[in-house]
Protein backbone atom coordinates (compact mmCIF):
# COMPACT_ATOMS: atom_id res chain seq x y z
CA UNK A 1 0.00 0.00 0.00
CA UNK A 2 2.88 2.43 1.03
CA UNK A 3 5.06 1.71 -2.09
CA UNK A 4 1.90 1.95 -3.88
CA UNK A 5 1.21 5.48 -2.64
CA UNK A 6 4.73 6.47 -3.21
CA UNK A 7 4.52 5.59 -7.02
CA UNK A 8 1.50 7.51 -7.38
CA UNK A 9 3.49 10.66 -5.77
CA UNK A 10 6.32 10.19 -8.38
CA UNK A 11 3.66 9.91 -11.36
CA UNK A 12 1.90 12.58 -9.75
CA UNK A 13 4.98 15.04 -9.46
CA UNK A 14 6.16 13.75 -12.80
CA UNK A 15 2.86 14.66 -14.61
CA UNK A 16 3.10 18.35 -12.60
CA UNK A 17 6.46 18.74 -13.94
CA UNK A 18 5.73 17.70 -17.23
CA UNK A 19 3.02 19.75 -17.48
CA UNK A 20 4.41 22.88 -16.57
CA UNK A 21 7.21 22.16 -19.34
CA UNK A 22 4.24 22.02 -21.72
CA UNK A 23 2.63 24.68 -20.35
CA UNK A 24 5.36 27.23 -21.59
CA UNK A 25 4.56 25.37 -25.24
CA UNK A 26 1.37 25.29 -25.95
CA UNK A 27 0.11 23.76 -29.00
CA UNK A 28 -2.33 27.47 -29.38
CA UNK A 29 -0.98 30.16 -30.20
CA UNK A 30 -2.40 33.86 -29.33
CA UNK A 31 -4.05 35.92 -32.78
CA UNK A 32 -2.11 38.55 -33.67
CA UNK A 33 -4.10 41.52 -35.24
CA UNK A 34 -2.47 41.90 -39.00
CA UNK A 35 0.01 45.10 -38.82
CA UNK A 36 1.25 45.06 -42.63
CA UNK A 37 -1.76 46.42 -44.43
CA UNK A 38 -2.62 48.82 -47.09
CA UNK A 39 -5.07 51.31 -45.23
CA UNK A 40 -6.28 52.94 -48.52
CA UNK A 41 -7.48 49.43 -50.27
CA UNK A 42 -8.62 48.32 -46.58
CA UNK A 43 -11.41 51.18 -46.31
CA UNK A 44 -12.51 50.70 -49.87
CA UNK A 45 -12.38 46.62 -49.02
CA UNK A 46 -14.50 47.15 -46.93
CA UNK A 47 -16.88 49.21 -48.91
CA UNK A 48 -16.90 46.16 -51.10
CA UNK A 49 -17.54 43.82 -48.57
CA UNK A 50 -21.00 45.39 -47.61
CA UNK A 51 -22.33 46.11 -51.59
CA UNK A 52 -24.93 44.17 -52.42
CA UNK A 53 -24.56 45.74 -56.05
CA UNK A 54 -21.71 43.54 -56.56
CA UNK A 55 -24.89 40.62 -56.90
CA UNK A 56 -27.26 40.71 -59.58
CA UNK A 57 -29.82 40.76 -57.59
CA UNK A 58 -28.60 44.04 -55.89
CA UNK A 59 -29.71 42.65 -52.45
CA UNK A 60 -26.74 40.29 -51.05
CA UNK A 61 -23.23 41.46 -50.36
CA UNK A 62 -20.39 39.42 -48.80
CA UNK A 63 -21.81 40.34 -45.42
CA UNK A 64 -25.27 38.97 -45.99
CA UNK A 65 -23.59 35.39 -45.39
CA UNK A 66 -20.67 36.45 -43.60
CA UNK A 67 -22.35 39.29 -41.58
CA UNK A 68 -20.02 40.34 -39.20
CA UNK A 69 -22.28 41.26 -36.33
CA UNK A 70 -22.91 37.27 -36.21
CA UNK A 71 -18.76 35.88 -36.14
CA UNK A 72 -18.49 35.97 -39.64
CA UNK A 73 -21.11 34.11 -40.66
CA UNK A 74 -24.83 33.76 -41.27
CA UNK A 75 -25.71 31.00 -38.36
CA UNK A 76 -28.05 29.29 -41.09
CA UNK A 77 -27.14 25.15 -41.81
CA UNK A 78 -26.39 26.06 -45.69
CA UNK A 79 -26.26 30.03 -47.14
CA UNK A 80 -29.34 31.17 -49.14
CA UNK A 81 -27.87 33.10 -52.37
CA UNK A 82 -29.30 34.85 -55.71
CA UNK A 83 -32.89 33.82 -56.57
CA UNK A 84 -33.19 32.52 -52.30
CA UNK A 85 -31.31 29.12 -53.85
CA UNK A 86 -30.27 26.95 -50.69
CA UNK A 87 -26.49 26.95 -50.70
CA UNK A 88 -24.90 23.17 -50.55
CA UNK A 89 -22.72 23.87 -47.88
CA UNK A 90 -22.18 26.04 -44.31
CA UNK A 91 -20.46 29.12 -44.42
CA UNK A 92 -17.16 29.22 -42.48
CA UNK A 93 -16.30 32.07 -41.10
CA UNK A 94 -14.07 35.55 -42.47
CA UNK A 95 -12.90 36.20 -39.09
CA UNK A 96 -9.26 35.14 -39.16
CA UNK A 97 -9.54 33.68 -42.29
CA UNK A 98 -6.06 34.72 -43.71
CA UNK A 99 -4.47 32.29 -41.28
CA UNK A 100 -6.19 29.68 -43.20
CA UNK A 101 -3.69 27.70 -45.24
CA UNK A 102 -6.61 27.60 -47.90
CA UNK A 103 -9.58 28.83 -48.39
CA UNK A 104 -12.88 26.55 -48.62
CA UNK A 105 -13.68 23.12 -47.03
CA UNK A 106 -12.03 21.76 -49.85
CA UNK A 107 -9.25 24.17 -50.40
CA UNK A 108 -10.21 25.06 -53.58
CA UNK A 109 -8.99 28.77 -53.61
CA UNK A 110 -5.27 29.20 -52.22
CA UNK A 111 -6.02 32.50 -50.78
CA UNK A 112 -8.63 34.93 -50.12
CA UNK A 113 -7.73 37.09 -53.18
CA UNK A 114 -7.77 34.18 -55.52
CA UNK A 115 -11.40 33.27 -53.19
CA UNK A 116 -12.74 36.89 -53.28
CA UNK A 117 -14.11 36.62 -56.84
CA UNK A 118 -15.68 33.24 -56.74
CA UNK A 119 -18.77 34.19 -54.58
CA UNK A 120 -19.44 37.59 -57.03
CA UNK A 121 -19.66 35.29 -59.92
CA UNK A 122 -20.95 32.09 -58.28
CA UNK A 123 -24.34 31.57 -59.83
CA UNK A 124 -25.74 30.32 -56.33
CA UNK A 125 -24.27 32.98 -54.44
CA UNK A 126 -24.30 36.28 -56.01
CA UNK A 127 -24.56 35.89 -59.44
CA UNK A 128 -22.98 38.56 -61.26
CA UNK A 129 -20.10 38.61 -63.62
CA UNK A 130 -16.95 40.06 -63.11
CA UNK A 131 -17.37 42.29 -66.22
CA UNK A 132 -21.23 43.45 -65.11
CA UNK A 133 -19.33 44.14 -61.51
CA UNK A 134 -16.58 46.18 -63.15
CA UNK A 135 -19.21 48.53 -64.90
CA UNK A 136 -21.12 49.01 -61.92
CA UNK A 137 -18.41 50.11 -60.08
CA UNK A 138 -17.25 52.06 -63.15
CA UNK A 139 -20.31 53.94 -62.99
CA UNK A 140 -19.86 55.69 -59.42
CA UNK A 141 -17.77 58.61 -59.71
CA UNK A 142 -16.77 57.79 -55.92
CA UNK A 143 -15.68 54.38 -56.26
CA UNK A 144 -13.51 55.58 -59.62
CA UNK A 145 -11.91 57.81 -57.71
CA UNK A 146 -11.17 55.28 -54.42
CA UNK A 147 -9.93 52.89 -56.71
CA UNK A 148 -7.89 55.15 -58.62
CA UNK A 149 -6.23 56.23 -55.00
CA UNK A 150 -6.47 52.70 -53.80
CA UNK A 151 -4.15 51.51 -57.05
CA UNK A 152 -1.53 52.91 -59.19
CA UNK A 153 -3.21 51.82 -62.44
CA UNK A 154 -6.21 53.19 -64.38
CA UNK A 155 -9.16 51.63 -64.84
CA UNK A 156 -10.94 49.46 -62.24
CA UNK A 157 -10.17 45.83 -62.88
CA UNK A 158 -11.35 42.49 -61.25
CA UNK A 159 -7.70 42.06 -59.85
CA UNK A 160 -8.32 45.49 -57.62
CA UNK A 161 -11.59 44.40 -56.49
CA UNK A 162 -10.64 41.14 -54.92
CA UNK A 163 -7.21 42.92 -53.85
CA UNK A 164 -9.17 45.37 -52.14
CA UNK A 165 -11.64 42.69 -50.20
CA UNK A 166 -9.00 40.53 -49.63
CA UNK A 167 -7.16 43.89 -47.98
CA UNK A 168 -9.91 44.05 -46.11
CA UNK A 169 -10.22 40.80 -44.83
CA UNK A 170 -6.86 40.75 -43.72
CA UNK A 171 -8.23 43.40 -40.71
CA UNK A 172 -10.67 40.79 -39.57
CA UNK A 173 -8.39 38.95 -36.46
CA UNK A 174 -10.16 39.08 -32.96
CA UNK A 175 -6.92 39.10 -30.84
CA UNK A 176 -7.25 39.03 -27.00
CA UNK A 177 -9.54 36.36 -26.01
CA UNK A 178 -9.74 35.25 -22.89
CA UNK A 179 -7.66 31.91 -23.56
CA UNK A 180 -5.17 34.03 -25.56
CA UNK A 181 -5.11 36.43 -21.97
CA UNK A 182 -4.06 33.29 -20.60
CA UNK A 183 -1.39 32.30 -22.70
CA UNK A 184 -0.01 35.46 -22.38
CA UNK A 185 0.42 34.63 -19.01
CA UNK A 186 -2.78 36.02 -17.28
CA UNK A 187 -3.83 33.27 -15.08
CA UNK A 188 -6.95 34.32 -13.65
CA UNK A 189 -8.50 34.72 -17.40
CA UNK A 190 -10.13 32.04 -17.73
CA UNK A 191 -11.75 29.68 -14.87
CA UNK A 192 -10.98 26.32 -13.52
CA UNK A 193 -13.43 24.50 -15.10
CA UNK A 194 -12.48 25.85 -18.54
CA UNK A 195 -8.79 25.25 -17.90
CA UNK A 196 -9.95 21.55 -16.92
CA UNK A 197 -11.55 21.44 -20.59
CA UNK A 198 -8.25 22.70 -22.05
CA UNK A 199 -6.19 20.18 -21.07
CA UNK A 200 -9.70 17.88 -21.78
CA UNK A 201 -9.01 18.91 -24.96
CA UNK A 202 -5.31 18.45 -25.09
CA UNK A 203 -5.24 15.19 -23.59
CA UNK A 204 -7.94 13.57 -25.61
CA UNK A 205 -6.01 13.99 -28.95
CA UNK A 206 -8.24 17.35 -30.18
CA UNK A 207 -5.27 19.25 -30.66
CA UNK A 208 -3.66 17.25 -33.15
CA UNK A 209 -5.65 18.28 -35.58
CA UNK A 210 -7.11 21.59 -34.41
CA UNK A 211 -3.99 23.94 -33.32
CA UNK A 212 -1.64 27.16 -33.90
CA UNK A 213 -3.17 30.36 -33.79
CA UNK A 214 -6.37 29.20 -35.39
CA UNK A 215 -6.90 26.41 -33.38
CA UNK A 216 -7.35 24.50 -36.93
CA UNK A 217 -7.18 25.79 -40.69
CA UNK A 218 -4.19 24.23 -41.34
CA UNK A 219 -4.48 21.14 -42.62
CA UNK A 220 -6.95 18.71 -44.46
CA UNK A 221 -8.50 15.83 -42.23
CA UNK A 222 -10.56 13.20 -42.69
CA UNK A 223 -13.77 13.69 -41.11
CA UNK A 224 -15.41 10.20 -39.56
CA UNK A 225 -11.47 8.91 -38.90
CA UNK A 226 -12.90 5.91 -36.24
CA UNK A 227 -16.53 5.75 -36.83
CA UNK A 228 -17.92 7.64 -40.75
CA UNK A 229 -20.26 10.48 -40.87
CA UNK A 230 -23.27 9.80 -41.99
CA UNK A 231 -24.86 12.76 -44.14
CA UNK A 232 -27.21 13.25 -46.46
CA UNK A 233 -24.89 16.29 -48.27
CA UNK A 234 -23.37 15.89 -51.25
CA UNK A 235 -20.00 17.46 -50.43
CA UNK A 236 -16.98 14.92 -50.74
CA UNK A 237 -13.87 17.03 -49.72
CA UNK A 238 -10.47 17.45 -50.98
CA UNK A 239 -10.62 14.58 -53.49
CA UNK A 240 -12.94 17.26 -55.41
CA UNK A 241 -9.04 18.72 -56.17
CA UNK A 242 -6.85 15.62 -56.23
CA UNK A 243 -9.26 12.96 -57.55
CA UNK A 244 -7.47 10.75 -55.13
CA UNK A 245 -10.00 8.34 -53.35
CA UNK A 246 -8.22 8.73 -50.00
CA UNK A 247 -9.26 12.20 -50.03
CA UNK A 248 -12.80 11.26 -50.34
CA UNK A 249 -14.63 13.23 -47.01
CA UNK A 250 -11.35 15.21 -46.42
CA UNK A 251 -11.98 18.63 -45.15
CA UNK A 252 -10.14 21.37 -44.09
CA UNK A 253 -10.06 21.80 -40.32
CA UNK A 254 -11.83 24.45 -39.38
CA UNK A 255 -10.75 27.17 -37.11
CA UNK A 256 -12.19 27.24 -33.72
CA UNK A 257 -11.60 30.52 -33.07
CA UNK A 258 -15.07 32.27 -32.36
CA UNK A 259 -16.55 28.95 -32.20
CA UNK A 260 -19.34 30.16 -29.97
CA UNK A 261 -20.95 32.41 -32.31
CA UNK A 262 -20.26 30.16 -35.52
CA UNK A 263 -23.31 28.20 -35.08
CA UNK A 264 -24.78 25.49 -36.56
CA UNK A 265 -21.41 23.10 -37.22
CA UNK A 266 -19.60 20.96 -39.68
CA UNK A 267 -19.77 21.20 -43.37
CA UNK A 268 -23.58 20.39 -43.38
CA UNK A 269 -24.31 22.61 -40.41
CA UNK A 270 -26.23 19.28 -38.94
CA UNK A 271 -24.88 19.96 -35.38
CA UNK A 272 -27.42 22.95 -33.84
CA UNK A 273 -25.00 22.91 -30.69
CA UNK A 274 -21.28 23.20 -29.73
CA UNK A 275 -22.15 20.25 -27.23
CA UNK A 276 -23.55 18.05 -30.35
CA UNK A 277 -20.22 18.88 -32.59
CA UNK A 278 -17.72 18.00 -29.50
CA UNK A 279 -19.25 14.72 -28.82
CA UNK A 280 -19.24 13.88 -32.41
CA UNK A 281 -15.80 14.83 -32.53
CA UNK A 282 -14.89 12.77 -29.55
CA UNK A 283 -16.80 9.53 -31.23
CA UNK A 284 -15.90 9.88 -34.70
CA UNK A 285 -12.50 10.85 -34.47
CA UNK A 286 -10.85 10.00 -31.80
CA UNK A 287 -13.16 6.70 -30.85
CA UNK A 288 -13.90 8.70 -26.86
CA UNK A 289 -17.64 8.79 -25.51
CA UNK A 290 -17.42 11.48 -23.68
CA UNK A 291 -19.60 12.16 -20.89
CA UNK A 292 -21.94 14.62 -19.88
CA UNK A 293 -19.21 16.53 -17.70
CA UNK A 294 -16.39 16.62 -19.92
CA UNK A 295 -18.22 17.65 -22.63
CA UNK A 296 -19.20 20.87 -20.36
CA UNK A 297 -15.94 21.43 -19.83
CA UNK A 298 -14.54 21.30 -23.61
CA UNK A 299 -17.31 23.44 -24.20
CA UNK A 300 -16.67 26.00 -21.54
CA UNK A 301 -12.59 25.88 -22.67
CA UNK A 302 -14.48 26.47 -26.62
CA UNK A 303 -15.84 29.69 -25.59
CA UNK A 304 -13.23 31.02 -23.83
CA UNK A 305 -11.52 31.42 -27.76
CA UNK A 306 -14.23 34.27 -28.93
CA UNK A 307 -12.24 37.08 -29.41
CA UNK A 308 -12.77 40.81 -29.94
CA UNK A 309 -14.88 41.19 -32.86
CA UNK A 310 -13.90 43.77 -35.43
CA UNK A 311 -15.13 47.04 -34.87
CA UNK A 312 -15.46 50.16 -37.12
CA UNK A 313 -18.33 52.36 -38.75
CA UNK A 314 -20.85 50.92 -41.10
CA UNK A 315 -19.27 52.34 -43.90
CA UNK A 316 -21.48 54.38 -46.46
CA UNK A 317 -21.68 53.17 -49.84
CA UNK A 318 -21.82 55.74 -53.19
CA UNK A 319 -25.25 56.03 -54.37
CA UNK A 320 -26.00 54.20 -57.60
CA UNK A 321 -26.12 56.84 -60.89
CA UNK A 322 -27.81 57.07 -64.27
CA UNK A 323 -25.55 55.05 -65.61
CA UNK A 324 -25.11 52.07 -63.11
CA UNK A 325 -26.49 48.86 -64.58
CA UNK A 326 -29.78 48.23 -62.93
CA UNK A 327 -30.00 44.85 -60.79
CA UNK A 328 -32.14 41.69 -61.64
CA UNK A 329 -33.92 40.33 -58.48
CA UNK A 330 -34.90 37.54 -59.82
CA UNK A 331 -33.50 36.31 -62.57
CA UNK A 332 -31.23 33.45 -63.44
C1 LIG B 1 -24.66 33.33 -50.63
C2 LIG B 1 -23.76 33.29 -49.49
C3 LIG B 1 -22.36 33.80 -49.65
C4 LIG B 1 -21.95 35.04 -50.12
C5 LIG B 1 -22.82 36.15 -50.67
C6 LIG B 1 -20.51 35.07 -49.97
N1 LIG B 1 -20.06 33.90 -49.43
FE1 LIG B 1 -18.15 33.50 -48.88
N2 LIG B 1 -18.68 31.60 -48.52
C7 LIG B 1 -19.95 31.09 -48.60
C8 LIG B 1 -19.90 29.64 -48.47
C9 LIG B 1 -21.09 28.70 -48.50
C10 LIG B 1 -18.54 29.31 -48.33
C11 LIG B 1 -17.95 27.91 -48.24
C12 LIG B 1 -17.88 27.36 -49.65
C13 LIG B 1 -17.08 26.09 -49.75
O1 LIG B 1 -16.22 25.84 -48.92
O2 LIG B 1 -17.30 25.35 -50.70
C14 LIG B 1 -17.81 30.57 -48.33
C15 LIG B 1 -16.43 30.67 -48.13
C16 LIG B 1 -15.77 31.88 -48.01
C17 LIG B 1 -14.43 32.03 -47.50
C18 LIG B 1 -13.50 30.90 -47.07
C19 LIG B 1 -13.40 30.75 -45.61
C20 LIG B 1 -12.74 29.46 -45.26
O3 LIG B 1 -12.49 29.23 -44.07
O4 LIG B 1 -12.46 28.63 -46.12
C21 LIG B 1 -14.12 33.37 -47.57
C22 LIG B 1 -12.83 34.03 -47.16
C23 LIG B 1 -15.28 34.03 -48.13
N3 LIG B 1 -16.26 33.10 -48.37
C24 LIG B 1 -15.34 35.37 -48.44
C25 LIG B 1 -16.41 35.95 -49.14
C26 LIG B 1 -16.38 37.27 -49.76
C27 LIG B 1 -15.20 38.22 -49.75
C28 LIG B 1 -17.60 37.47 -50.30
C29 LIG B 1 -18.08 38.67 -51.11
C30 LIG B 1 -17.34 38.95 -52.33
C31 LIG B 1 -18.39 36.29 -50.02
N4 LIG B 1 -17.62 35.37 -49.35
C32 LIG B 1 -19.73 36.13 -50.35
C33 LIG B 1 -21.12 31.81 -48.74
C34 LIG B 1 -21.15 33.11 -49.24
C1 LIG C 1 -8.45 13.92 -37.06
C2 LIG C 1 -8.58 15.36 -36.97
C3 LIG C 1 -9.53 15.94 -35.94
C4 LIG C 1 -9.56 15.69 -34.59
C5 LIG C 1 -8.70 14.74 -33.78
C6 LIG C 1 -10.61 16.54 -34.06
N1 LIG C 1 -11.18 17.28 -35.05
FE1 LIG C 1 -12.65 18.64 -34.82
N2 LIG C 1 -12.80 18.79 -36.83
C7 LIG C 1 -12.01 18.13 -37.76
C8 LIG C 1 -12.57 18.30 -39.07
C9 LIG C 1 -12.01 17.74 -40.37
C10 LIG C 1 -13.74 19.07 -38.91
C11 LIG C 1 -14.73 19.46 -40.01
C12 LIG C 1 -15.63 18.27 -40.24
C13 LIG C 1 -16.81 18.55 -41.14
O1 LIG C 1 -17.35 19.65 -41.11
O2 LIG C 1 -17.22 17.65 -41.85
C14 LIG C 1 -13.83 19.38 -37.49
C15 LIG C 1 -14.84 20.15 -36.92
C16 LIG C 1 -14.92 20.48 -35.58
C17 LIG C 1 -15.89 21.38 -35.01
C18 LIG C 1 -16.94 22.16 -35.79
C19 LIG C 1 -16.33 23.40 -36.38
C20 LIG C 1 -17.23 24.15 -37.33
O3 LIG C 1 -17.02 25.36 -37.49
O4 LIG C 1 -18.11 23.56 -37.95
C21 LIG C 1 -15.67 21.43 -33.66
C22 LIG C 1 -16.42 22.24 -32.63
C23 LIG C 1 -14.57 20.53 -33.40
N3 LIG C 1 -14.13 19.99 -34.58
C24 LIG C 1 -14.06 20.27 -32.14
C25 LIG C 1 -13.20 19.20 -31.90
C26 LIG C 1 -12.92 18.68 -30.57
C27 LIG C 1 -13.48 19.23 -29.28
C28 LIG C 1 -12.08 17.63 -30.74
C29 LIG C 1 -11.57 16.66 -29.69
C30 LIG C 1 -12.62 15.96 -28.98
C31 LIG C 1 -11.82 17.50 -32.17
N4 LIG C 1 -12.53 18.46 -32.82
C32 LIG C 1 -10.97 16.57 -32.73
C33 LIG C 1 -10.87 17.42 -37.47
C34 LIG C 1 -10.56 16.92 -36.22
Amino acid sequence: MKTKIHACLIIWVGILVFSESVLANEPIEPIIPATEINPAQVELGKKLFFDPRLSKSGSISCNSCHNLSMGGTDNLKTSIGHNRQQGPINVPTVLNSSLNIFQFWDGRAADLKELAGDPVANPGEMALTHALAVSVLASIPEYVSEFSKAFDSGDIDIDQVTTAIAEFEKTLMTPNSRFDQWLAGSKQAISEQELAGYKLFKSSGCVACHNGKAVGGNSFQKMGVVEPYQTKNQAQGLVNLTGKESDRFRFKVPTLRNIELTYPYFHDGEAATLSEAVDIMGRLQLGKQFTVEEIAKIVAFLKTLTGDQPSFLLPVLPPSTDKTPQPKLFEN
